[in-house]
């Protein structure tokens, strides 16, 4: 008998033909590109034996009490898995799959290309061409910051972390800071240096937020964090968006505390088309395409279904999370 799957969302091809390739699971999709509404996912969830998610659903005891006694694996499209109840899961003892590694490269190359279009103001300076402003090349006009020579300080030197810190040393990167919970061996590569949180916010002229979100990093940015950083630092933040105060960086973006903004995840997602951070022309805000290329995502799916046959069939996933 075909074990029952609910996917929440279009994923892509190359995910949906190894579950059908697979012949062991009878898949219910939520059949379009928007998110599926909670009590619709209720309902597609009972009696369930596998559940493939995103990161906008949250998975709590109320989604693992409607999908009842079956439920043996959850496979979610993507690295992060702050949207999953793990303590919930455990206590059930669902098996959980991720999609960490596929995604790094393409997440960190976003993460430059934002960094970059905040500090060397790429947004203003599109829509100057557009809107008639370009009047002539003005040596005062549209100047921002650059990398040469300069200290980034990265927050959280995990993998993506490590990524971008590759990608960006070779841009004349004078010294790279980095904090975290412990001190990484890696990080000689990139001759990272380990200091606290206050050292990085003091010296670092580029600001880079990549740790998974955790009761630590919840709201760690806050009015305290930008009022210790250089009136010339440029912010960027391509981990979760409750890392950050959103509050108290429009603050410190208005007011000059600090220069500029680059965010690829927010609080909400998505973030409403009237929300102040949206007035700052130094905040440069995308709608969380960290791993959107086509070949990442392709591969995220293969991955997801792949962690979802293996949760079935209680054999190794290829990406398991262990917790
Ligand atoms: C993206 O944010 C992911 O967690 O994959
Ligand atoms: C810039 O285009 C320059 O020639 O300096």
């Amino acid at each position: 008998k075909l074990m029952k799957v609910f996917v929440t969302r279009r994923i892509p091809q190359e995910g949906m033909k190894i579950l059908s390739a697979a012949g062991v699971c009878e898949v219910s999709l939520w059949d379009s590109d928007e998110p599926v509404q909670r009590a619709e996912l209720l309902k597609g969830v009972q009696g369930a034996h596998g559940l493939l998610c995103l990161l906008s659903d949250k998975i709590d005891a109320e989604v693992l009490d409607a999908a009842g006694p079956n439920l043996k694996v959850i496979s979610t499209l993507s690295v992060g898995f702050d949207h999953l109840a793990l303590d919930e899961i455990k206590k059930r003892g669902i098996r959980v799959g991720y999609t960490p590694d596929v995604l790094t490269d393409a997440t960190a190359e976003l993460t430059v290309a934002l960094l970059l279009a905040a500090a060397r103001r790429l947004p203003e300076g599109v829509e100057e061409v557009k809107n008639g402003g370009w009047s002539s090349w003005k040596p005062l006009w549209l100047c921002g910051y650059g990398l040469s020579g300069s200290t980034v300080g990265v927050i959280g030197l995990g993998r993506i972390g490590m990524a971008i810190a590759r990608r960006l040393m070779p841009f004349g990167v004078n010294r790279l800071l980095y904090s975290g919970r412990t001190a990484k061996a890696y990080a000689a590569e990139v001759k990272g240096e380990f200091v606290p949180l206050d050292t990085l916010l003091s010296e670092s002229d580029f600001i880079v937020v990549s740790c998974s979100l955790t009761p630590e990093t919840l709201g760690l940015c806050d009015k305290a964090f930008f009022s210790k950083m250089k009136n010339t630092a440029v912010f960027v933040n391509s981990s979760r968006g409750t890392v950050v105060n959103q509050e108290d960086l429009y603050e410190a973006l208005s007011s000059g505390q600090i220069a500029a903004a680059g965010l690829d995840v927010t609080t909400p997602e998505p973030l409403p088309t009237d929300h102040r951070l949206l007035t700052l022309k130094n905040c440069v805000v995308l709608p969380h395409i960290g791993s959107a290329t086509y070949s990442t995502r392709g591969i995220m799916g293969a991955l997801s279904a792949q962690n979802l046959l293996g949760g079935l069939q209680g054999t190794d996933m290829p990406s398991e999370l262990t917790f």
